[in-house]
């Protein structure tokens, strides 16, 4: 029931069309945000909740990904030899124990939920963790720790990160169904059902699920067999949504701002607000942001 979670997905195979030309010939999910790519936070945030073991769904032109996560031997060797220890620790400090990540491909980009399922077999009998790496989340305690904590709580369930969006955005994301009879009190949320990506009109809350959630194994039965949803794709939100009525699903609502850095944006805003964040160069940004705003006209 309530194993600890020691697995994570990240599924990476989309083709990131938003950033083109940026992501012709390079994965969206190595966009730097400062200096680290996205990929390289979410596997941060993963490590800060514990997990273990990081599992990619990849497709074609994917593989910067793979090498981000192994040594890179000229590099260290010439860092090494001009003792650079800071950046040399840059390059592999962080790297996982050999064995600890896996990668599999998605042939096809066919939806999230067919990238999740395509991880079925490293994954195994045991619930654990989804991180979309182009949703950010800024925060003083990682959303997925936040989130495994949170699990703690509800052992057994599925967990879905959430947030109140205007309602005129349902049609860009899972939206929850609140059984609000069964709510727990607080950051939990029970949901009764999940859509995705309704029109507002049509929409049964504007509580949105963001790229982070903790699901048991029981889904990879409902893929097996689900139909493309919305967009024509497998979703996963549809195969949550038949969870429902077997095992207990809460929207977590997250401490923290999320970056939607699918789009241009939400990963502008990314690149200030994460900048802002890191003590030596903060000074300098905002100087440098304030001057910017001036030649531009806006007012900051
Ligand atoms: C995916 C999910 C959606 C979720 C969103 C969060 O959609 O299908 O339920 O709300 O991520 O970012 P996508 O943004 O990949 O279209």
């Amino acid at each position: 029931m309530g194993k600890k979670i020691r697995k994570v997905v990240f599924p990476v195979g989309g083709l990131g069309t938003r950033f083109l030309p940026a992501t012709k010939s390079m994965p969206k999910e190595m966009l730097p945000v400062v200096d680290k790519p996205l990929i390289h936070y979410a596997f941060e945030e993963a490590c800060a909740a514990g997990i273990e073991q990081f599992i990619f769904v990849t497709g074609r032109n994917k593989h910067p990904i793979n090498d981000h996560f192994d040594h890179v031997y000229e590099l260290q060797k010439v860092l090494s030899s001009r003792n650079k220890q800071k950046e040399l620790g840059l390059t592999s400090d962080w790297l996982p124990p050999a064995g600890n990540v896996s990668f599999v491909r998605q042939q096809e980009p066919m939806g999230l939920g067919h990238a999740v399922w395509c991880a079925r077999h490293l994954v195994g009998d045991e619930p654990f963790a989804v991180i979309l790496a182009d949703d950010m989340v800024l925060a003083k305690k990682p959303c997925m720790q936040q989130m495994t904590e949170a699990y703690g709580k509800v052992p057994g369930s599925n967990l879905l990160a959430v947030m109140d969006i205007p309602k005129k955005d349902t049609g860009s994301y899972g939206i929850i169904d609140m059984d609000k009879s069964g709510s727990k009190s607080g950051k939990l949320v029970k949901a009764k059902g999940l859509v995705e990506k309704p029109a507002p009109e049509k929409a049964p809350s504007t509580l949105s699920i963001i790229g982070r959630y903790i699901l048991q194994p029981d889904i990879f039965k409902i893929l097996d067999k689900q139909k493309p949803g919305a967009g024509g794709e497998i979703q996963l939100t549809d195969a949550i949504n038949q969870m429902v009525s077997s095992k207990d699903v809460y929207g977590y609502r997250f401490d923290g701002v999320r970056y939607d850095c699918g789009g241009l944006v939400g990963f502008v805003a990314a690149n200030v607000a994460y900048a802002l964040e890191r003590k030596e160069i903060k000074g300098a940004v905002m100087d440098e942001l304030k001057q910017v705003f001036k030649r531009s006209g806006a007012k900051a």
